[in-house]
């Protein structure tokens, strides 16, 4: 992203859904598209939670339109309606944020066996945006951005291993397991959009390190030392919340961009280079496929 200033598209009037937005980057993501007039689809676990928020943004930015929609990324059956209320709710969708996320949890399976951290941070959002797909078809210059992680890097991911729990889990690795699937799916979507003539995009966007409510619900003692440094050490989230912005609404980017924090941590956002993992041509179509059979076998 070096050369010519970015181009953000004036997002007023965009109907934007942003998952997770009750608190930290999602929350700050939804503010500062509702302070530029969006039309906000707020996609949350808890509507009660979002209603505050919601009252808010209506109350300051009387030119935005707010809507909370109930979505708990671990069930999938949420996760399709959520997507059908969306579209009698906005019609269309011009961009998806899959941001919500968990991390370094303790040890939990969903009903179908998959890990909860890999289930909520990659399967109910590729869930969401296979269901959103049409709606964003009809959209304007669709995109859909997908949050990932610098830990990505340190990720490994065996996709047909995706419903198998792991012989000794370990929390920090089903994150960085979780944040590679992020990115590799973000990636392999691409390809197919492009492969099937679509004209939305797929992006994914990272945010350094910012101190958010990430990792409060673990019990562990790495948990207890983040809660505590976190605050201390890092930005808030309003500063992490700029690559996303970007990749949400800079229509320069081409699909398949990885836009993060030009120094790794902190900086002006700009385009970074996905993992030699997440790009590996293997994973994208291996993990497709293992996905869409769970999402297919969820009741
Ligand atoms: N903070 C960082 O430094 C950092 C770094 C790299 C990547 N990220 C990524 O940024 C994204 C946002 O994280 P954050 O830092 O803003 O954390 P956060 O403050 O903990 O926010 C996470 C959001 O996800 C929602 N969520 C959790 N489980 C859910 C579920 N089952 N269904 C629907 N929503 C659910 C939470 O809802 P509740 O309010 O109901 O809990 C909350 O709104 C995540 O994808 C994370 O991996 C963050």
């Amino acid at each position: 992203m070096s050369g010519p200033r970015p181009r953000p598209v004036d997002p007023r009037g965009r109907r934007i859904v942003v998952t997770g937005a009750t608190s930290g980057l999602g929350r700050s993501v939804a503010t500062a598209l509702a302070e530029r007039g969006a039309h906000l689809a707020l996609a949350v676990r808890s509507p009660e939670r979002a209603a505050p928020l919601a009252d808010d943004l209506r109350r300051h930015h009387p030119e935005t339109r707010v809507e909370v929609v109930t979505l708990d990324l671990a069930d999938l059956a949420t996760v399709r309606r959520a997507a059908r209320e969306i579209v009698d709710g906005l019609g269309a969708v011009d961009v998806l944020v899959n941001n919500a996320g968990l991390m370094a949890i303790d040890e939990q399976y969903t009903a179908q066996g998959v890990e909860l951290t890999m289930a909520v941070n990659h399967l109910g959002h590729a869930a969401l945006t296979t269901e959103l797909l049409d709606a964003l078809e009809r959209g304007v210059a669709p995109r859909v951005v997908t949050v990932t992680s610098l830990v990505h890097h340190v990720g490994s991911l065996d996709p047909a291993t995706l419903a198998i729990p792991p012989r000794h889990y370990r929390r920090w690795s089903a994150y960085a397991a979780s944040k590679l699937a992020n990115l590799a799916f973000a990636l392999e979507l691409e390809r197919r959009l492009r492969a099937e003539g679509r004209t939305t995009v797929s992006l994914a966007a990272h945010p350094g390190a910012v101190a958010t409510h990430l990792g409060h619900e673990g019990t562990g003692w790495s948990n207890a030392m983040m809660r505590r440094a976190a605050p201390r050490v890092l930005p808030g989230p309003d500063y992490g919340a700029r690559p996303i912005l970007r990749a949400a609404l800079d229509l320069d980017l081409a699909g398949g961009t990885l836009v993060g924090p030009a120094g790794l941590v902190v900086g002006p956002p700009r385009a970074e280079r996905p993992s030699r993992a997440a790009r590996d041509p293997r994973l994208g179509p291996l993990l497709w496929a293992a996905t869409h059979d769970l999402i297919e076998g969820a009741p």
